[in-house]
């Protein structure tokens, strides 16, 4: 019976990372239930990292449940790398290893679009709570693209490629989104790229990157929401589900395979929700394409943009 449950987990699992999703919340009883059969030689990885995490887990702490590969522990506490090339499901813990204090208030100045982006970004690269939680040598990162935008894409966080060189998206999910934003007949320069984070979230090891918490998103979304106020976009792009937990807020229910392709709204502008590029660089097949193309087709439509015969079939074929 026990053997039946875990599978019917994984499967679960799988058929989640297919969709895209990143997180998955657990649920107290679910890791009571894992627990109890930790006993099982066939759960006994999932349930190692489970009970690790429920050791050094605080109330507050997320329990999440990733796509990742061999993990790695840290000494202070069960952080594990993600590795987005391998197929391994495991379970990790946020680590208690960020205290992060409330979301700052502040009020930009008057001026022109660039006066303003200017004073915020100066303010953003001067936080002191990012500059904190950037490692050595490494830099924090702001938006960047035209202030008069009509697209604003909105990502995650700053991994590796990005915390060297201070911009958002340049590593390879960045170079696929820029193929992305090429294929829709602009430039990086004519969008706005930014994230929920301005720091890319420590761990104690070089390797992969793990999600921010929710606590590290709400202190970054002032800034956010700030760059929206100067760029006033006519659609925000949500890239991925950890995007759409920072703007909307965690809800355990929400699935990407439902709301991605949606309409919904984020500090009074239209917010469209589709998968994060790194989702196409592991699923890189036509049909998931396509998906993400439908998503942008809309975007294109809705900012009358013109769309091609070429443009309106990509990713139909095979
Ligand atoms: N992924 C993100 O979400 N943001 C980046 O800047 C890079 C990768």
């Amino acid at each position: 019976m026990s053997q039946e449950i875990v599978a019917q987990l994984v499967r679960e699992l799988k058929l989640l990372k297919i969709e895209g999703e990143k997180d998955v919340y657990i649920g107290d009883d679910t890791l009571g239930t894992l627990e109890g059969l930790s006993s099982k030689k066939e759960s006994a990885a999932l349930v190692q990292e489970s009970a690790c995490e429920k050791k050094i887990a605080s109330p507050e702490a997320k329990t999440h449940i990733s796509k990742t590969s061999t993990p790695v522990v840290t000494k202070s506490s069960a952080v594990i790398v993600k590795d987005p090339v391998q197929e391994n499901i495991i379970v990790y813990d946020v680590p208690q290893l960020v205290q992060i204090p409330p979301p700052p208030q502040f009020e930009i100045p008057d001026g022109t679009k660039e006066e303003r982006y200017n004073w915020l970004k100066n303010r953003i690269l001067n936080c002191p709570v990012c500059k904190e939680h950037v490692r050595p040598g490494k830099k924090v990162v702001c938006g960047v693209g035209s202030l008069n935008a009509k697209i604003f894409f909105c990502g995650e966080a700053p991994g590796g490629d990005e915390e060297i060189i201070g911009e958002p998206f340049v590593g390879k999910a960045g170079q696929l989104l820029t193929k992305i934003i090429n294929a829709m007949g602009l430039q990086r320069s004519d969008v706005y790229i930014g994230n929920i984070m301005n720091w890319r979230p420590e761990m104690e090891t070089d390797v992969g990157n793990r999600p921010p918490t929710q606590q590290e998103m709400n202190f970054c979304l002032p800034y956010l929401k700030a760059q929206i106020a100067i760029v006033q976009p006519q659609v925000i792009v949500a890239l991925g589900a950890t995007a759409v937990h920072g703007l909307l807020g965690h809800d355990p229910k929400r699935r990407m395979a439902d709301v991605r392709g949606q309409w919904t709204t984020f500090a009074n502008t239209p917010l469209m929700i589709t998968f994060h590029p790194s989702y196409l660089l592991r699923n890189n097949t036509n049909k998931a394409k396509r998906v993400v193309w439908e998503d942008m087709l809309k975007v294109m439509e809705f900012t009358k943009m013109p769309i091609s015969e070429k443009q309106q079939n990509f990713f139909l074929e095979g």
